[in-house]
């Protein structure tokens, strides 16, 4: 019997990178999953891989309008969930002095609103005894340059975490974060960078990684499946710093 056997999950952003591995390793465990991206191509590939146990909807994590309809659409697939991955996101990165007003809007709007709203919207469906897991970011732990939006903003859902799982308590669901240090996604061909920017990046952190290399998608993924199942039942209002011990050791 798997550790999610007969639980249905919902994970926003599961298109590629830690989301992906979550709903990947979620379905290993016995669950039911939903995930959502913003292209119904990339969606469908997604839910191919995934395979029966998948399913899709397209969502835009920073358009109210698409987090509106998602609860009725989840409805039409299962009455209930256990377990609400808020993951969908990115990052762009600038120093302050070239930060414009729309940059610091869009990534407020689907990192803070969208994951907010993603989360209110879908917590009448959640049943008692569930698992809400925010994906905040290891920079909320120290200053990095170029990144004083994006912390922010990781910053604010972390707080989320701390702040919804006072509220959730009276109905059993246990609320937590997850905060990936430097992982090998997609998530930097999103930041606008161009390949050879982001080989330069990635150039200048591996040596300042303890263990030398970026976290694989998975090993977050591990972090998340521990914190969504009765594994983690004395968990709740915490955050899992999963950074290969970047944020501490110097
Ligand atoms: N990679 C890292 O080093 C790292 C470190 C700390 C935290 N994180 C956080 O981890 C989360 C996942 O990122 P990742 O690294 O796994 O990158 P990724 O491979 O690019 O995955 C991001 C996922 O979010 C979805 N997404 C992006 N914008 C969206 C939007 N507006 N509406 C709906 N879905 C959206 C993407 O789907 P589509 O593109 O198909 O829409 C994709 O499924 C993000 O919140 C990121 O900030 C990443």
């Amino acid at each position: 019997m798997g550790k999610l056997t007969n639980k249905t999950a919902f994970i926003s952003g599961g298109t590629s990178g830690i989301g992906l591995a979550t709903a990947q390793e979620f379905i290993h465990e016995g669950a039911r999953v939903i995930i959502t991206g913003r292209y119904e191509e990339t969606l469908n590939q997604a839910v191919a891989l995934l395979g029966p146990n998948a399913h899709g909807i397209v969502c835009d994590n920073s358009a109210m309008s698409d987090i509106h309809q998602l609860a009725e659409r989840i409805k039409a697939i299962t009455p209930t969930l256990d377990i609400v991955f808020a993951n969908a996101g990115y990052g762009k990165f600038a120093p302050v002095d070239i930060v414009s007003e729309a940059l610091f809007d869009e990534l407020f709007t689907v990192l803070v609103k969208g994951t907010f709203f993603t989360v209110q919207q879908l917590l009448p469906l959640v049943r008692e005894g569930g698992s809400v897991i925010l994906n905040t970011s290891v920079v909320t732990a120290y200053g990095s340059q170029n990144a004083s939006i994006y912390s922010a903003a990781k910053a604010a859902v972390q707080s989320f975490s701390k702040t919804l799982a006072a509220e959730l308590t009276a109905r059993r669901i246990r609320v937590n974060a997850v905060s990936p240090g430097y992982t090998e996604t997609d998530g930097f061909t999103k930041t606008g960078m161009t390949v050879e920017q982001i080989a330069g990046v990635k150039e200048y952190i591996t040596p300042l990684l303890p263990f030398r290399r970026f976290a694989m998608p998975a090993e977050i993924a591990n972090a998340v499946l521990f914190l969504a199942s009765d594994d983690a039942s004395y968990l709740h209002g915490s955050e899992i710093v999963v950074d290969g011990g970047y944020s501490v050791i110097r």
